[in-house]
């Protein structure tokens, strides 16, 4: 997991010493990241549970957010097996609804934490058509809209952290080389909603565009209002996890070509917009 170095400082280079297998425990060796305080969305699974894992080894300080509270709790449990001292909370949030957005936002501010890292990596992939309660297409807005907003009201936080501890903040957005795969033209703003059409891994790819512009145009406003926080957007590889839960296609390419595939734990910056 080579892209953790861009969030615990260390900047990936050819020179890192560094190869497309080496695992996040290598990349974060002899870090203290124990004044951190981090975020991480689908922290209960694949790459989401991994991170969450190495940032806790570290001693950062990690909320887990979660749509799911159980299963969170039960992968807090196994990282407090191996890092007995570890600093987790486990928070609920559906990135498919707005309301449940601002309710994590509460609840997080609730606890009084700093806030140095944000990574927005809780995704969902080539899903039957459907809608989220707000109506908006399921994968633009469990992948877009829900992050979007996510970042947007915890902003001010994470300004107030970068002022006051020095240290740089990070915002991740877990995007993916799929970003390259859209409808004609990119994002379908006009045809959003609508299940004509609608094609299931071109809906991913237009979700994941928008996380790579996104990040990009945010990072632009960050460094022109002149805030140490950064903002960058990645492929982390391709890695077995659950995400392939609704292709049967992607369960068979598996099969087949398993050893071009990464563990979870070599997740990886191949492209890094
Ligand atoms: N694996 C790859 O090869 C690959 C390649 C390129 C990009 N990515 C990106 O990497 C990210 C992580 O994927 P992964 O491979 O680790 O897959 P994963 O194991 O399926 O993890 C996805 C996580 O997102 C959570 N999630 C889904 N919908 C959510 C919602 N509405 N609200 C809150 N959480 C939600 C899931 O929660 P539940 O467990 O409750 O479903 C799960 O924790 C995704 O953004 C994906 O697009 C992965
Ligand atoms: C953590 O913060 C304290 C107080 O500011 C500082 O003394 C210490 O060196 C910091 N630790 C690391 C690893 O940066
Ligand atoms: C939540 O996770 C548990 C496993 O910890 C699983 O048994 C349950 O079905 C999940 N609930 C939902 C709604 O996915
Ligand atoms: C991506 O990152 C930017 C900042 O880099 C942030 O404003 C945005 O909400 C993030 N989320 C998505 C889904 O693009
Ligand atoms: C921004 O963060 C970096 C790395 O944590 C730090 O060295 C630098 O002094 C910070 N800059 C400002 C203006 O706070």
């Amino acid at each position: 997991m080579a892209w953790l170095q861009l969030l615990l400082g260390c900047h990936s280079s050819p020179s890192s010493g560094f190869t497309s297998s080496s695992t996040a425990e290598e990349v974060t060796q002899g870090i203290d990241a124990s004044n951190l305080t981090a975020i991480v969305t689908g922290a209960n699974s694949g790459l989401g549970e991994e991170t969450a894992r190495v940032l806790a080894m570290r001693g950062a300080q990690v909320v887990m957010a979660v749509r799911n509270v159980s299963s969170g709790e039960t992968v807090k449990n196994s990282i407090l097996e191996e890092t007995n001292n570890a600093r987790i909370h486990v928070l609920k949030l559906d990135l498919s609804s707005m309301a449940s957005v601002r309710g994590f936002v509460s609840a997080f501010k609730a606890l009084g934490l700093p806030l140095n890292i944000l990574i927005n990596n809780a995704g969902i992939m080539g899903c039957p058509f459907g809608l989220s309660t707000d109506g908006i297409e399921l994968q633009f807005a469990t992948n877009y809209i829900g992050p979007f907003l996510l970042t947007k009201l915890l902003l001010t936080e994470m300004k107030q952290t970068a002022e006051t501890s020095g240290i740089e903040g990070r915002i991740v957005n877990m995007s993916s080389e799929a970003h390259r795969y859209t409808y004609w033209g990119g994002i379908r703003f006009d045809k959003l909603n609508e299940k004509s059409r609608y094609g299931p891994f071109l809906s991913y790819g237009q979700s994941k565009l928008g996380n790579v512009l996104h990040a990009k145009e945010l990072a632009r406003r960050l460094q022109e209002e002149g805030i140490n926080i950064t903002a960058n957007s990645l492929h982390p590889g391709t890695i077995y996890t659950n995400i392939e839960r609704h292709t049967i296609f992607f369960t068979w390419l598996h099969r087949c070509t398993w050893f071009l595939w990464k563990d979870v734990h070599q997740v990886n910056p191949v492209h890094i917009a």
